[in-house]
């Protein structure tokens, strides 16, 4: 009974979206930046329908963050154009005037923005993209928040490999000295003692770090 209930509304909900929004017919894969791409949409019926309005290809790119764990989602959306017509647009300089970012995901929609429909209609919506960097050697609009959090980044990796080191040299000199098992968690124990206090200078001077920026 649910079963059923379920797959009349995804049924139902498939068959308004088809209605609804025509596919890109045109590829997103492997897209570079700086490069142009021919977008394309609808079929011979909704040519017919778009004719006599204008449209909008409007861009969208959802930016993940580093992934480390921070949680923000930020999205940007601009108008690529706001006088399309018919059936296709050529996007130059992809993704301007979106930068690329770096794991973003990248969404193209035409709508109508003709005014002649009240709704603003999204005629089509491609799927999500990325847009690749143009050559590894360049950097494309490079982003000043990231070229300080890599700085900031650098700083707290300086805790750690002095830390490792020290462990390691316990850690050998049980190995040789008292090869026990009460010896190792010991050993376990003020490594993970010495952690904690890593940890906590670690964030103290994240702190200091965040009153002088
Ligand atoms: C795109 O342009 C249309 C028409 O000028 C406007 O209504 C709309 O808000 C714009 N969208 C964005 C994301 O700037
Ligand atoms: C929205 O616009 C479409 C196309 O112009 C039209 O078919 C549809 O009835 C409109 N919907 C509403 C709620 O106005």
């Amino acid at each position: 009974m649910t079963n059923l209930k379920s797959l009349l509304v995804a049924t139902t909900a498939a068959t308004l979206a088809a209605i609804a929004t025509a596919e890109f017919t045109n590829s997103f894969d492997g897209i570079i930046a700086g490069s142009d791409v021919k977008l394309s949409w609808g079929s011979q019926q909704s040519q017919q329908a778009t004719r006599d309005l204008y449209l909008c290809v409007t861009a969208q790119v959802i930016d993940r963050g580093d992934g480390e764990g921070s949680g923000k989602v930020d999205v940007y959306k601009v108008n690529v154009t706001t006088t399309a017509t018919g059936n296709e647009y050529t996007w130059t300089g992809v993704p301007y005037p979106l930068r690329r970012i770096k794991n973003g995901l990248y969404q193209v929609e035409v709508r109508d923005c003709s005014g002649l429909s009240t709704n603003n209609t999204v005629l089509a919506k491609s799927p999500f993209f990325s847009v690749e960097e143009e050559d590894p050697g360049v950097v494309v609009n490079p982003d000043p928040d990231t070229s300080s959090s890599t700085g900031s980044s650098d700083e707290k990796k300086k805790g750690p490999p002095a830390i490792n080191k020290t462990a390691l040299g316990i850690g050998l000199g049980v190995a040789i000295g008292v090869p026990s098992i009460a010896g190792l968690v010991v050993v376990g124990w003020c490594f993970r003692k010495r952690q904690k206090r890593a940890a906590e200078e670690r964030r103290r001077a994240r702190r200091r770090e965040f009153v002088i920026y």
